[in-house]
């Protein structure tokens, strides 16, 4: 039979991540050891138009989709009846995308009955921390900093969070794309910035730290990227050079106080003692940097996940997958693609 493999106390999960731009196909066992982790990447297609094209996007998921699945059993050395549940990530996301994996999922769930549960691409990126440290459990604090969000959470359990802040306009990946685009460096932009402001100056430029009134958790990055440009739009008007070293490297400064600052405050009003990161910008060098420093000095314990399990992948949606099926989560064939799925949604009481 499909979806009874004979180990009783090992689960292989076989996870799909299609939300943006990239097609990502994991196996994972028991949430915390990947067996395999396939992504094709989108990232040079799109760098052709400057940013995602979602049309395109979901046309390169489909030719690819089920390469991908075949080559993460492949490389597992498993095949199908091996496999426990299917997780994919249902959303948030560009919805022709997301589409995609769905649909593949669904299709060998109906195929073959193996069970089919729906994963929150944010609880992947925050389970990404699973992977890589076997001793982290909740309860902790931690800040998804991703292209579309920016959320400072506790997670209290398993796939169950509260959320402190979030963003109240760009995400910081967003903001990170945006800055790049005006001074010339392209797509992708946070890679880029981190690479460039190596040889900048953090201190050249006096870029704003906003605060939220309302909630010192919450982030804006608007006014920073205003800022950026205005200054970009300044120096043009009085014919000075712009040293873009300097200007990514003020920019990035900015995000990273602003990112350290909120999350250590939120640490230490919680009182867990550990702090973990997620998403594409929890790549970034200097944020990395930032936050070991700050953490050490406050006998605060940092976790992160490497730069390949931070940014999109489906082994982090295999992390999530397994504690959501562990606690019973299952969905039906009418699981359907949810572009603007809230964090929220993911605590829903299971059937
Ligand atoms: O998590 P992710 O792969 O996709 C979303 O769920 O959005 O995050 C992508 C975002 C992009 O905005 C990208 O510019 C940013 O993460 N990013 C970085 C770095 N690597 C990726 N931002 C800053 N520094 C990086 N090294
Ligand atoms: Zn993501």
């Amino acid at each position: 039979m499909f979806g009874e493999n004979n180990m009783e106390d090992t689960v292989y999960i076989l996870a799909i991540e299609s939300s943006c731009d990239e097609t990502a196909a994991a196996v994972v066992r028991n949430g915390r050891e990947v067996l395999s982790n396939v992504i094709y990447s989108q990232v040079p297609l799109h760098t052709l138009y400057g940013g995602v094209v979602p049309e395109i996007a979901s046309r390169k998921h489909i030719e690819k989709i089920n390469q991908v699945i075949e080559k993460a059993l492949a490389d597992a050395h498993l095949t199908l009846r091996d496999i426990t549940a299917i997780a994919v990530t249902y959303g948030p996301g560009l919805v022709g995308a997301l589409l995609v994996g769905v649909s593949a999922a669904k299709a060998i769930s109906f195929a073959t009955g193996i069970p089919l549960v729906g994963v929150h691409h944010i609880n992947g990126h925050i389970s990404a921390n699973y992977i890589e440290h076997p001793e982290l459990e909740p309860p902790f604090v931690c800040l998804v900093a991703s292209g579309g969000h920016s959320h400072l959470v506790v997670v209290r359990d398993y796939g169950q969070y509260e959320i402190l802040g979030i963003t109240r306009d760009d995400a910081a990946g967003e903001a990170f794309d945006k800055v790049a685009r005006a001074i010339g460096l392209g797509y992708p932009g946070g890679p880029k910035i981190d690479q460039l402001a190596k040889q900048g100056n953090p201190e050249a430029i006096p870029f704003p730290r906003a605060k939220v009134a309302e909630n010192a958790y919450d982030f804006s990055f608007s006014g920073l990227k205003s800022a950026v440009l205005n200054y970009l739009n300044g120096c043009q008007m009085k014919g000075e050079e712009i040293c873009q070293a300097d200007v990514a490297a003020s920019f990035q400064k900015a995000v990273v106080d602003v990112l350290v600052e909120h999350s250590l405050s939120a640490v230490q009003a919680c009182g867990y003692g550990k702090f973990a990161i997620a998403g594409g910008v929890a790549s970034n060098s200097a944020l990395r940097a930032a936050f070991e420093q700050a953490c050490a000095a406050r006998g605060i314990t940092f976790y992160h996940p490497s730069p390949i399990l931070c940014t999109d992948n489906a082994a982090m949606i295999g992390a999530a997958g397994y504690y959501e099926y562990m606690r019973g989560v299952r969905h039906g064939l009418d699981l359907n693609a949810v572009p603007n799925l809230r964090l929220e949604e993911v605590n829903a009481p299971c059937d």
